[in-house]
């Protein structure tokens, strides 16, 4: 297990930790949006830059980059630092309006940019990817992705119409570090509205109500222990359990007697 020095704090590491994740091991705050902890590293929003002072400086993407043994990291290094402060310029110019960005630049003391501001006064999108990552790498249905390029580039299915490929599990919106993606249940409808998108939602066959998106049915083969519960709404499943829960608690009463 690797020994690495963060901001002069010695610590051992697990064996394939990132620098991230030493960084986070040590309790240090450090911006990231592009990164989540169930994809693999991207690399795209740059805001995790830190400085290695050892064993060969240099100025790395700490959440891609391996810790290894014998690193000295400073996550606020001079070269790291200047090159956030600029990223932060550019998110600044391009989500103005956004107020954890706004947040993010202030603590890093970027109040204003010089980059001119995006055409959309609204854009919440800062293109970090993860919504496309997780519906193609953990969903594995690739219904969004990256349309563009340069200050046109944007996130969303092809064409702009809807993505046939979408199961409606909200996965991206989960995953949205700026709340870019809005989703709503309307009218046995689940409507993904960023993605011009509409997935119809099978009735709960206790209550009723419109919930489960057609395209996701096919999980139910998959969960053969909770195979009982699986056609019921979040709530209805809720309270079989409980009742199932109160049968065992009894059973096991009366064997104990
Ligand atoms: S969190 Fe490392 S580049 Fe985005």
């Amino acid at each position: 297990m690797p020994t690495i020095v963060v901001d002069g704090q010695t610590l051992t590491v697990p064996e394939g930790a990132t620098v991230l994740q030493a960084i986070r091991q040590a309790g240090v705050h450090l911006p990231t949006l592009c990164y989540w902890e169930g994809l693999p590293p991207y690399g795209a929003c740059r805001l995790c830059l830190v400085d290695v002072v050892s064993p060969k400086p240099d100025t790395i993407a700490a959440c891609a980059y391996p810790a290894a043994e014998g690193m000295v990291i400073e996550t606020q290094g001079p070269r790291a630092t200047a090159v956030r402060k600029i990223v932060l310029e550019f998110l600044l110019a391009r989500c103005p309006t956004w107020n954890v960005i706004r947040a993010m630049a202030a603590e890093a003391g970027v109040t204003e940019t010089r980059f001119p501001a995006s055409t959309k006064a609204d854009e919440l999108c800062v293109l970090c990817g993860l919504c496309v990552r997780i519906c193609r790498d953990a969903v594995g249905a690739a219904a969004i992705g990256f349309i563009g390029r340069g200050p046109e580039r944007q996130v969303g299915p092809p064409f702009h119409l809807q993505a046939e490929a979408c199961i409606g599990c909200g996965a991206c919106a989960a995953v949205c570090p700026t709340d870019a993606v809005k989703i709503e249940d309307v009218d046995g409808q689940r409507i993904l509205h960023t993605w011009n998108t509409r997935v119809p939602l099978e009735p709960c066959p206790s209550c009723g109500q419109p919930y489960a998106p057609e395209p996701m049915a096919f999980l139910r083969e998959h969960v053969e222990a909770s195979q009982h519960l699986w056609g019921l709404c979040p709530a209805c499943r809720r309270k079989a359990a409980a009742a199932q829960l109160e049968v065992i608690r009894e059973a096991t009463f009366h064997a104990l007697r």
